[in-house]
């Protein structure tokens, strides 16, 4: 039937008066009114802490919770007992490598990453006494499967983690077959889904991936919000990552023992508000066909090319992206480039992305990168191209 965007436009609070270019959301997506509307009715009704109350408040509160991780869990096809509640993407990761890494890897085990990933996926294995192998990137950006097979080759690969959308180059990587590999190889794989999450429908089940993380901020949702998906049998068997109330079964001066999962993970009181929004983000997005939202940002981003390759000396840095796209133009910095337009209003992203291995892999130090989201309109590129023109006529002067 196709998106009606500028229905879609007026649900959002923070578009309301159309001065806005909003070419970001790979950094953060806006909110729709009703995600707003769902936190702030659950503080103005319901707040409590969650799991161990006994008056009503902190039922309705428990349930509503609870609720937002079955929603998490049929969103990406999972089991609610295999959601654990994060405070973001990187939390998740971070959780995977302290308590499964810590766990099962040992000196010379192997963790490989592409040159494609965010450092969020990459310090994480670092801060490990495990190998980190890197799988290389073609010239169009994608993952090198011949360098990835040589690598299970090797042997000792424990674990691939792996981004399924560059949040610079736009590239997906082919996740299924990634998959296989690995585990054909005896190595379990773990999904960055941060970017991908808002583009692609996935069941994590068909995938078989065995983690996959992501936040709710880049999915129409409130910040200080992320999920984890692992295999059910996973979770039961790795460490708790942060000890502390509701994650116990059992404390005594001697020692304590695990809640069940996933509360064996959620010590502390949980991003509660942050879940009811999330819920609310998931519900509203659920109500939109997922090949009408592909086609509406393909659309977009085959326009953006187009545009962008009337400025001269611009260079893409990626062919065929999704959701976002990276750039430099020849004697421009980045920063200056987005600063000035970003005074009119127009949000782009410049930097190195938090992806600095990419960007040195690429010989450049700074890209300035565009992104697309459900709301966005052709009349948003054409302000920014005419923008950046005005811009780079100033800063070539
Ligand atoms: N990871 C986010 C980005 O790529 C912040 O912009």
């Amino acid at each position: 039937m196709g998106l009606d965007i500028t229905k879609i436009r007026q649900e959002f609070p923070i578009l309301d008066n159309n001065t806005l270019v909003y070419l970001d959301s790979a950094a953060t997506a806006q909110k729709p009114k009703i995600v707003l509307d769902a936190m702030n009715s659950y503080y103005c009704t319901s707040n409590a802490n969650v799991h161990r109350g006994m008056h009503s408040l902190a039922e309705k509160a428990t349930i509503a919770y609870e609720e937002a991780r079955k929603a998490a869990a049929a969103f990406i096809g999972a089991a609610p007992q295999e959601i654990v509640f994060t405070r973001g993407c990187t939390e998740s990761i971070n959780l995977i490598a302290k308590s499964w890494g810590s766990a099962n890897l040992r000196n010379n085990d192997v963790v490989a990453l592409s040159l494609l990933e965010h450092h969020s996926n990459i310090v994480p294995w670092q801060q490990l006494s495990s190998e980190v192998k890197w799988i290389g990137i073609d010239d169009a950006g994608h993952v090198n499967m011949e360098g990835l097979d040589a690598i299970l080759k090797e042997g000792n690969v424990k674990l691939i983690s792996i981004t399924g959308l560059s949040n610079v180059l736009g590239t997906m990587t082919p996740l299924q077959e990634i998959i296989q590999k690995a585990h054909n190889a005896g190595a379990l794989v773990s999904v960055d889904a941060a970017q991908l999450i808002v583009h692609k429908k996935i069941d994590v089940k068909e995938l078989d991936c065995d983690f996959f993380s992501f936040s709710g901020h880049k999915l129409y949702g409130p910040t200080g919000i992320g999920v984890l998906y692992a295999k059910q049998e996973l979770l039961e068997a790795m460490p708790p990552f942060l000890g502390g109330g509701s994650m116990i079964g059992e404390v005594t001066t001697e020692g304590f023992t695990c809640a069940d999962i996933p509360q064996k993970f959620e010590a502390g009181t949980p991003p509660i508000t942050e879940a009811v929004g999330l819920c609310a983000a998931i519900d509203w997005l659920s109500q939109f066909d997922w090949t009408d939202i592909a086609k509406h940002e393909q659309a977009l981003m085959t326009y953006a090319i187009e545009q962008l390759k009337s400025i001269e000396g611009l260079h893409l840095l990626s062919q065929l992206p999704i959701g976002c796209l990276s750039f430099t133009i020849p004697g421009i910095h980045p920063h200056d480039l987005t600063d000035m337009i970003g005074q009119k209003n127009i949000c782009l992203r410049a930097g190195h992305h938090c992806t600095m291995p990419l960007h040195k892999h690429l010989g450049i130090s700074a890209s300035t990168r565009m992104s697309f989201a459900i709301y966005n309109t052709k009349d948003d590129i054409d302000r920014c191209i005419v923008a950046m023109n005005d811009a780079i006529n100033t800063l070539t002067l």
